[in-house]
């Protein structure tokens, strides 16, 4: 495989009038681009975990828009609406956790409605999803600034999932934290969750920080008490798919476990993630957990673990209560406790 620098790699890009993506299912063995015209191609590749991470399937959402617009035959404003209409709810439909999907769809959705003429809706609607993932790398790396003043040189900071450039278009949320803070001259040590059963933590995140020389150490899940408890890490900071305006934290399953454990070993829990990320309205009740398919925990690959006929319980996320965080850091700033009156702040900042 090609070593190029992973930082430059970026996750998903428009060319050309297509999208081109990282296939993320062959990691960490092969790096392989994929490349689509036709939204339906994009919706199955979010479904299907080509792309995945809270932010890239956000500008994926965005880029698959652009692509129905292209796709569209309509000859009125109104037939092109309904046309990105119904493409918004096939894309829409693939995962339904992580909130920046329906933030990009929805912000593709407002510009199409903004225009007059329907050659001028599809330019502005390429322009917009190509600044969303423009503007994805920049907020990553401002956040990254922010983040990087919560930790300490020689600190070994532990991650869960995969919140890197591989979740964003590049530099990442949790990672981009990680990588800031190595850029401002620290010295850092990072432990990687390998995260079952998909294994984002060592296919995506061990990969892509050992491939940047950034010192990376892999665990498995069930390690991550006995690496607190012994006092191999200092810290955690981890991504978020969607964050409540009280503070709730959905992120990738086991995540919970990981606040639990640090809180009874007094280490500070961080999470990072852009402000597309928050969800303002929905109550914990109202948000949906994807249930993902069990051969993903019966199966090693093509390999049986598993007695046929098993009943498997597989949820993609789970929730992290606020009193279990330290802080949010995002790009208008860090929240602290209590989360309700910081993060209402940070949106008050960025208007
Ligand atoms: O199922 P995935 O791989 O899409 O889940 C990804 C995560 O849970 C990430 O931690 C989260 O999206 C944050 S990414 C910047």
């Amino acid at each position: 495989m090609k070593m190029e620098s992973f930082s430059s790699l970026k996750t998903i890009e428009w060319k050309n009038n297509s999208v081109i993506m990282i296939d993320q299912t062959k990691l960490p063995t092969d790096l392989v681009y994929v490349t689509y015209t036709d939204y339906h191609d994009v919706a199955n590749a979010i479904k299907t975990l080509i792309i995945r991470g809270a932010p890239a399937i956000g500008v994926a959402g965005a880029f698959g828009l652009a692509l129905a617009a292209l796709q569209s035959k309509a000859t009125t404003k109104d037939e092109l609406i309904s046309d990105l209409g119904q493409a918004k709810q096939i894309l829409f439909e693939t995962r339904p956790t992580a909130v920046n999907l329906a933030w990009g769809l929805e912000q593709i959705m407002s510009v199409a409605k903004q225009g007059t003429s329907i050659n001028e809706i599809k330019d502005s609607i390429i322009s917009a999803a190509k600044q969303i993932a423009d503007d994805d790398i920049k907020t990553n790396m401002i956040m990254g600034k922010h983040g990087s003043q919560l930790f300490d040189n020689n600190d070994t900071i532990m991650t869960h999932c995969n919140a890197g450039s591989l979740a964003t278009v590049a530099y990442g949320t949790a990672l981009g934290v990680i990588r800031a803070t190595k850029e401002s001259g620290k010295n850092i040590k990072v432990i990687a969750t390998e995260t079952r059963p998909v294994q984002q933590g060592s296919r995506l995140t061990a990969f892509e920080l050992h491939h940047d020389g950034i010192n990376v150490s892999l665990i498995p899940d069930t390690a991550v008490g006995y690496t607190m408890a012994n006092k191999l890490a200092d810290k955690v900071v981890v991504g978020a798919d969607r964050i409540l305006r009280t503070g709730h934290v959905y992120n990738k399953i086991g995540t919970y476990q990981v606040a639990l454990m640090a809180k009874q070993h007094g280490i500070p829990f961080y999470v990072a993630a852009p402000l597309s990320t928050f969800d303002m309205k929905s109550n914990p009740q109202d948000v949906i957990i994807e249930q993902r398919k069990g051969t993903e925990v019966t199966q090693l690959g093509d390999k049986k673990t598993a007695p046929d006929g098993i009943n498997v319980i597989n949820p993609a996320f789970d929730m992290t209560p606020p009193e279990l965080i330290s802080g949010i850091i995002t790009e208008a700033g860090v929240a602290k406790p209590p989360f309700e009156e910081s993060i209402k702040k940070l949106f008050e900042a960025k208007k």
